[in-house]
């Protein structure tokens, strides 16, 4: 458990809010993501499942395409909330697409009992990435 800023605090209550709306009917785990961009905008998103299973998508990047499908693509911190006991660190999928956005972002990532930071680079070392124009 580490303690959190109330910037932080705020951004994980957004993503704790934004697991409510969770569509899991298949796994049963709601889960939830906010992002800020460095102007202080707030984007959500919640997994949506589907019953073709890998329709699926994360909370995190539904969060994330949001945010840039708005205009925004510059980020200041992620929060990702799994209503669940188990640890919920953002998936390999969502993390190559936080990192294709945001190289030095910080993710808080918590469950109904846990808080934790790291850094995105912590998560995804050796990240592949393409020179953009
Ligand atoms: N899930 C997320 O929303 N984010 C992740 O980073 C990992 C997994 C969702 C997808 C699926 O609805 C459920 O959690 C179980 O895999």
């Amino acid at each position: 458990m580490v303690a959190l800023n109330s910037e932080e605090k705020e951004l994980l209550k957004a993503a704790q809010k934004a697991a409510e709306n969770s569509y899991s009917p298949y796994s049963h785990y709601k889960v939830g993501c906010a992002v800020k961009t460095v102007d202080g905008h707030i984007f959500t998103g919640c997994n949506v499942e589907n019953a073709s299973y890998s329709l699926t998508i994360c909370a995190e990047r539904n969060a994330i395409f949001k945010a840039v499908s708005e205009g925004y693509r510059a980020f200041s911190e992620i929060a990702v909330y799994v209503d669940s006991d188990e640890s919920f660190p953002p998936c390999g999928a969502c993390r190559q697409v936080i990192y294709e956005f945001a190289p030095e972002l910080q993710v808080i990532y918590a469950n109904r009992n846990d808080i934790q930071k790291t850094m995105i680079k912590e998560l995804f070392p050796s990240a592949f990435t393409l020179k953009r124009s």
